[in-house]
């Protein structure tokens, strides 16, 4: 489907915050899980957004956030232009008709006593959408069609299907009521491999019957890669690379992105045998303590002793010949490490607050790369 460049959903720096209490009386707030923690994003009208990162870094919370389910802590959501935060009662109720969600687990999302009739009818019910009973039972056939179920799918109920017919119901049931976008968590995760490429295409296709803007939400490079027009690397609870797709995969930027691209094998065994592999040391640090400037520089292969360890760095575009301004990245050294100027060196894990410190020295050493990791 052709992307506008009309912005449908605008994030503007929005943080998430969890409270962490302690004290069976007095629920005493001793410290913070920085879940998101400063995150700039725009969707434009038919897109799809792929958001990718390890597990824990912030990206359901980011979801969340953006239909309000997860109200953030500072920053703003606009959709279509207006702040969503600001809404309430009847005037939320409605925009959130323009926002639904297809959940990792469908039979955890499904209510197992309901038909599937039943559970379609619900939200259209909610929303004004089943007020004539031959239009809604049209309607029901319909969204059956479009996500390729039989119309006698209508009196089963979710444990009689297997779980790629059970995403598609969640998808029909997201459908129903006509929504501009979809935030689809993890939507393929709990698939069979088999399946999950099928359930990918009949996203891609309801996108160009429908006319949806989708952000999907991945742990898996290889199915955001399929579906996205651009990607956002997330990491700790903050973008650190965000490109069209292509862009991403053929030249990727940050140290972190690097690391997660040498992770995912070539089919040419040729270039499969030369590539560079980068294997990331150490844990992921927790959220409730992430490491001061830059976050990924208790990690980073490319880390320098200035400004890494206290400055943060900002998603900026580089100047870069070839690569274009929509490329940003979040590394105070992005421009000399892609000249060649910075070389790589090794890095020794370093303990975080949460670490086990059973494990001792130098033998931790996390997973040995992203993808094992992930
Ligand atoms: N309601 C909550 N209260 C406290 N902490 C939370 C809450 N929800 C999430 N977190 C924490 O926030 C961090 C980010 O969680 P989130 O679920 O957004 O990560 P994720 O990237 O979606 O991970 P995954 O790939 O495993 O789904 C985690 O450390 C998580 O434990
Ligand atoms: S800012 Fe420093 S630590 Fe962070 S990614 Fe860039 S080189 Fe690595
Ligand atoms: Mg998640």
């Amino acid at each position: 489907m052709t992307v506008s460049d009309e912005i449908l959903v605008d994030v503007k720096d929005v943080k998430v915050h969890f409270p962490i209490k302690r004290g069976v009386i007095f629920d005493k707030t001793v410290g913070h899980v920085y879940a998101v923690d400063g995150v700039d994003l725009q969707i434009r009208k038919g897109e799809t957004y792929g958001l990718v990162g390890e597990s824990g870094c912030g990206k359901s919370t980011l979801g969340r956030a953006i239909l309000n389910l997860e109200p953030p802590t500072s920053g703003s959501v606009e959709f279509d232009g207006i702040d969503i935060a600001a809404l309430k009662g009847e005037e939320l109720r409605h925009k959130r008709q323009d926002i639904q969600m297809v959940f990792q687990d469908p039979m955890g999302s499904l209510d197992p006593r309901q038909t599937v009739e039943s559970l379609l009818l619900e939200g259209m019910k909610a929303h004004g959408l089943a007020k004539d009973g031959k239009q809604a039972n049209t309607r029901l056939r319909d969204l059956l069609k479009a996500v390729g179920l039989p119309v006698a799918a209508l009196k089963k109920y979710p444990h009689e299907f297997s779980g790629g017919q059970r995403q598609r119901i969640g998808i029909a049931r997201a459908l129903s009521v006509n929504p501009k976008l979809i935030v689809a968590d993890e939507p393929v995760s709990a698939l069979d491999v088999s399946v999950q490429a099928q359930v990918i295409n009949l996203l891609e296709e309801l996108q160009d019957e429908f006319g949806l803007t989708y952000l999907v939400v991945a742990h898996d490079l290889a199915v955001v890669r399929h579906i996205s027009d651009r990607i956002g690397v997330m990491y700790l609870g903050a973008i650190a690379e965000e490109a069209d797709a292509e862009d991403l995969y053929t030249k990727p930027l940050h140290p972190y992105t690097r690391a997660l691209m040498s992770a995912v094998p070539v089919p040419d065994p040729v270039i499969e045998d030369r590539r560079e592999r980068i294997l990331l040391q150490g844990d992921l640090p927790s959220p409730a303590n992430p490491p001061t400037g830059c976050r990924f520089h208790t990690r980073c292969p490319w880390r320098q002793d200035t400004k890494c360890d206290t400055e943060r760095p900002l998603l900026r575009s580089l100047k870069i010949a070839g690569v274009p301004e929509s490329h940003r990245v979040a590394c105070h050294w992005a421009e000399q490490i892609e000249s060649g100027e910075l070389k790589m060196h090794t890095v020794k894990a370093s303990l975080t607050a949460q670490t086990d410190l059973t494990s001792g020295g130098d033998d931790f050493l996390g997973p040995a790369s992203v993808q094992e990791a992930l």
